[in-house]
This record gives structure tokens, sequence and C-alpha cells, in this order.
């Protein structure tokens, strides 16, 4: 949903700029644009397309000097992608330049009032009216620029995060946020801004995370000054240590990010699991659960909230909290939820679960459930988000950057704490037993190196891919707890390689989608040996009556699936209640392969953006 990235200080702003772009294209890349002061003006250039073409045209179009700057990556919202409205966006003046991610609702009655005022506008987009009106405040209340962006967005209604500087002031950046992400790195002489830390991770370790509702003047000559924007309040900065290493963020070797983040699999669930389970001594530790232990155990059910993959992980979550714990788990859309009046009390735990933890919807889930007297418990990825602030309680799944937009190793370290949290409740309300419990901590433990493992099979599946990447449907049908993998994995097709696919729990085939199969329609389908294996079976059987094209996913050394089947992926056995976490490896690279071979961007998708932070 568009990232901003902000330099002032000693080193040239430029490079620094189109780096840091780079590094937040995942969440937009449908165009760019940089602003730079040269010490006497502002210097424009922007471009429909990626950072890359904001690269090749900048050069050629304004010199790239200057130690103050500002640049943008768009997800459009107002305004389709072109070249006048990408940002960032100068105000009518020419003094002021802003650069935007979220939506200004209330753009329109504003935009009539400024054009009332003689003010003129060139973008069809949001933002360009908000600049215009700090530049309106500006000269009306005769105020530097610090206060005029404040007292404007005391107008405004929607979300931001902006950065504005005024080539009269060169010695400072305006930052502002609600709802959107916003991080300043703190160094020596120099201030980053950006909707993550990624951009500034190699220039400093120190960042100042914004809060709803904060405006940061960063100035080179006064430090850092942060305040309330509702009533101007002075905030006392918090400078966290981040923990994020440069090796995180870059490719590694790998030719796509989605590629390394598959791959690192088995390390990121260890990671996940590294310092709360504890094998020999038999101890789930959990800070976010111990603390609030009685709130869990009496409980009447827990609700889980997400999106997307992070909904597909909660739906796999309800299998494994429902047989372990024995509480009772509904899995919501936070869209849903959000607007459809859910009776909540005071007894329920609402989970949210998000990768990138500023996911819009959950936000405003949460935020229902506490008005609604619910306790609330954030599984996120990402540290420091949004989610996990606003959470009661939570704990983080330790999985590293996923920067690839279609989400694998999130899914698997969601699925891993969450696992954790069941076992340990199962065990603390007496359903899990003290030898299955030790059991189920020893086959986890076995669960990367099965990862490792199943990965072993990218070859063969590339060679499947090549077969089906031209169809123009596939099916995926798993049950039990392989019925939300089979969502996940068409949803992974579906999204990088732009081909329809559709999952379904395999029964439910014959109550309508078996109409579609024919020689044409590939199947996926997952038929590991524990759970419902005969029953998958027989739903294979069906499918190849009726010629569809059989990918079946089985347990090593199978033979009887083998036989109906066109082709078999092996993963190694476990539990089948841990089985997600091999079974959907094949998938993720079955998609990975087939966007490849049909030329697809498999980490910048078209339409998506890694951080949903608008509704
Ligand atoms: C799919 C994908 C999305 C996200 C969804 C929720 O590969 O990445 O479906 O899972 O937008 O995002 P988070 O987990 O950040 O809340």
């Amino acid at each position: 949903m568009c990232g901003i990235v902000g330099y002032i200080g000693y080193r040239e702003a430029y490079p620094i700029i189109i780096k840091g772009l780079q590094r937040l294209e995942y969440r937009g890349y449908d165009s760019a644009g940089v602003a730079l002061y040269d010490g006497v003006d502002i210097k424009l250039s922007k471009t429909k397309g990626k950072v890359a073409d904001l690269q090749a045209r900048a050069e050629n179009e304004i010199t790239t000097n200057g130690s103050l700057g500002i640049g943008h990556t768009r997800w459009a919202t107002h305004g389709v992608p072109n070249d006048i409205n990408s940002h960032p966006h100068v105000s009518n003046s020419g003094d002021l330049v802003i650069i935007h991610n979220g939506i200004i609702e209330n753009y329109d009655p504003l935009k009539k009032e400024l054009t009332k005022r003689g003010y003129t506008f060139q973008s069809d987009t949001d933002t360009e009216v908000l600049i215009n009106l700090i530049e309106d405040v500006k000269k009306n209340e005769g105020v530097k620029l610090g206060k005029a962006v404040r007292l404007a967005l005391t107008q405004v209604v929607g979300a931001y995060a902006i950065a504005v500087f005024d080539k009269n002031r060169p010695h400072e950046i305006v930052a502002a946020r609600m709802g959107s992400p916003l991080a300043i790195g703190v160094g020596e002489g120099e201030f980053f801004v950006a909707s993550d830390a990624s951009p500034f991770i190699e220039y400093t370790n120190n960042a100042v995370y914004l809060e709803d509702e904060e405006i940061a003047v960063i100035s080179l000559q006064k430090e850092l000054k942060i305040r309330k924007i509702s009533d101007d309040s002075l905030v006392q900065p918090y400078i966290q240590e981040l923990q994020l290493n440069l090796e995180q963020i870059e490719k590694g070797g790998y030719e796509h990010f989605m590629l390394k983040e598959i791959h690192e699999q088995p390390n990121a669930v260890i990671d996940t699991y590294r310092g709360r389970m504890l094998v020999n001594e038999g101890i789930i530790r959990m800070a976010g659960v111990d603390d609030h232990i009685e709130k869990f155990l009496n409980a009447n059910r827990i609700i889980i909230v997400a999106c997307g993959t992070s909904w597909h992980a909660g739906l796999v979550a309800e299998y494994i909290f429902e047989d372990l714990a024995r509480i009772p788990v509904e899995v919501e859309y936070a869209s849903e939820f959000r607007y459809r009046n859910p009776i909540i009390t005071d007894k329920d735990i609402v989970i949210a679960i998000s990768q990138s933890g500023e996911t819009a919807d959950t936000r405003a889930a949460i935020q229902l459930a506490k008005e609604k007297g619910a306790f609330v418990f954030g599984v996120c990825n990402v540290v420091g988000s949004t989610i996990s602030r606003e959470s009661d309680a939570g704990a983080y799944t330790h999985a590293g950057p996923e920067i690839g937009v279609a989400s694998t190793k999130a899914f698997t370290t969601q699925i891993t704490v969450l696992t954790l949290m069941a076992l340990k409740l199962g065990k603390a309300n007496g359903n899990v037993s003290a030898s299955d419990y030790h059991m189920h901590l020893q086959e986890l433990a076995l669960i990367p190196e099965k990862i490792k493992a199943s990965l072993t099979s990218d070859a063969h599946i590339q060679a499947i891919s090549d077969i089906y990447k031209d169809s123009a449907n596939f099916l995926y049908l798993g049950r039990g707890f392989n019925f939300p993998v089979a969502l996940e994995g068409a949803l992974k097709l579906k999204e990088i390689s732009y081909i329809h696919a559709e999952g379904y729990p395999a029964a439910e085939m014959k109550h309508g989608p078996i109409a579609l199969i024919d020689e044409q329609m590939p199947v996926v389908v997952i038929a590991t040996k524990r759970g419902h294996y005969e029953k998958v079976v027989s739903n294979i059987q069906e499918i190849k009556s009726r010629s569809g094209k059989i990918i079946a996913i089985v347990n090593e050394g199978d033979v009887h699936v083998k036989e109906l089947a066109d082709h078999v992926i092996e993963v190694p056995d476990t539990l089948e209640l841990l089985s997600p976490l091999l079974t959907t490896i094949p998938l993720q690279l079955l998609s990975y392969h087939i966007a490849v071979m049909r030329d697809c961007n498999v980490d910048q998708p078209r339409n998506l953006a890694k951080s949903v932070t608008v509704e």
C-alpha cells in the first residue's frame, strides 16, 4: 500500500532513496517518484512503473544531488497509475512537497473548498489535496511547516503516513502517521523516514516508530520532536534498537525472494520455537500466554481474525486448537467480522494473525473486539508492527522479513506458533496427556528436517510445472487439517501465476466442482497417510474416472495413490496435525515454478501489495 522513504543529513539522498524504494517495492509498485532539494530548488522526477523505471528516468531528467529528499513507490488508490498521479506531489506555490501512504477519505470536500480559494490540481490524487491544504493553512495562519502540517491533519479523515518538506526550510522533514506505518531512523547528524526500517538498516540501528496521531518534526538544527496531532502535546521519542540485518532483506543468491523464503522455512520454524519449546524439559514457554493463562483457560471460545494466507493459518489453527485444547474456535475474515455486528463477550479471546501486523481490516477487527471487552492476542511477524502493539498480548513468529508478496514462511511459522499455544493450553487444561504432549513436542522438533526433505522434490516439481503451466484452471483438494492447505495452495497459484484456481474440502467436490473435471483440469490432491486417506483415495478415483489430471501429495513410500495419480510428490510422514507444515511446501514450489515459467513477476504480482493498509 505504498512505500515512502525520506532522508536528511550529510550524505547524497538520491541513492539512499532509490535503494530504500527498491526494498519497499513489496508495498506497491505501479509508479514511483523522487523529490530532491539541490540547495536552490525542488527537483522532481516521477513515472508510472517500477523503481527501476524511475531510476532510468530521474538520472536523465534531473540532477540527483542534494542531501534532502523524499521518494515514493505507489499502489494506486485515488487515480490510475500514471506519471501525474505518481508521488511526490508539489503544492501550488512550488515550495512544499509530500509523499503519502494511505487514503484521505474527505479529500473531495477539501478539494472543492481549496478550488474555491483558487488552488488548482494536476492529478486525481487525494495527496495533492493534502499538500495544498497544508500550504493554505501555512499561509493563512502564518505558521511554520510543522504547525501547518499538524493543523491541516486535524481537518483530515482517513489514513496516512506522510513526509513533507519545505524548500525554504531545508533543514527539516515533517512526518506524521495515522493508520499507516512510519519508522524514523535516527543516525549521527542524519535522519531517515520510511514505511519500515529496511531502507536505513545499513546506516543506523536506532529507530522510532511513530504511533497513530503523532507528528514528528525531524530537524538537523533541533533534533527530533514528536507531538500529538490532536492537542499538540509533546511525546518523548522512544528509540528502539533494531534486530534486522542486511542479509535478511537481500536475495542471498536466489532468483526471487519467494524462492529464498520457501527455502528459509526449516530455519524459520526453528527460529519460531527457539527458546519457547524445550523438548527435553517438556516445557513450552510463551510469555504472552503464560502471563494470561487464566484468561485462556477460562475462555468460552477463541475467535481468530485474519485475512488471506493468515486466515488459512487460522483455519489450520481451528482444527489444532479444537483437537488439542478442546476450546471452541471460530475463524473469521477480519473484513467480514468488523462489519457484521458479531457477538463478542469478555470471555472471548480474539487471536489476530497478521504477517505484516499492519493489515487494515485485521486492525479494525481488533479494535471492535477490544471495544466489546474481548482479550486480544496478536500473532505477527513484523516486530513492533501496529497489531503487535495494539494487542493485549501476543507472540511473534520470528520468521524474519518476508519480502515476496506471496506469503510462504509466514504461513508455516504462524502454524508453528499456534500449535505451540494449543499444545500448551491442552496440557494446562488436562486435554493433552503428558505422553501425548511429549510426543507432539518431539515430532514438532523434527519438522525442520522434514521440511528440508520436502524441499528436495524441487526439480521433480519443476518438471510437473512444465507440463501444467498453460492450464487455465486448477483445483486443489484436501481434507481435515489439509483442507486449509488446499485453499492456500490455490491462493498461491492464482496470485503469482494468474491461473484460476480453487481450493475445496475433497468431499465437497461431488457437490459441484466435479462438474468442472475433464482431461484439461489438473487437480492437486493432498493424500497423506494419516487422517482420511481412504476417503481421499476414493475422491482421487472419482477424478480419474472423469479423466482429470491428478497431482497427489503423498507420504514417502506410498504405493496406492501412485497407481492412480498422474504424478506424486512425496513428503515425509508426521502427525496428521503437523502435516500442513509439510504438505504446503510442494504447493508453494508448484506455484513458484509455474509462475516463473509463465514469465510472471513472482515477487511483485500485479495488483497486489504486501501490506494492505487500506480496507
Ligand atoms: C497471500 C498474502 C495475503 C496476506 C494477507 C494478510 O500470499 O500474502 O493474502 O496473507 O494480505 O496479510 P497479513 O498477514 O500481513 O495481515
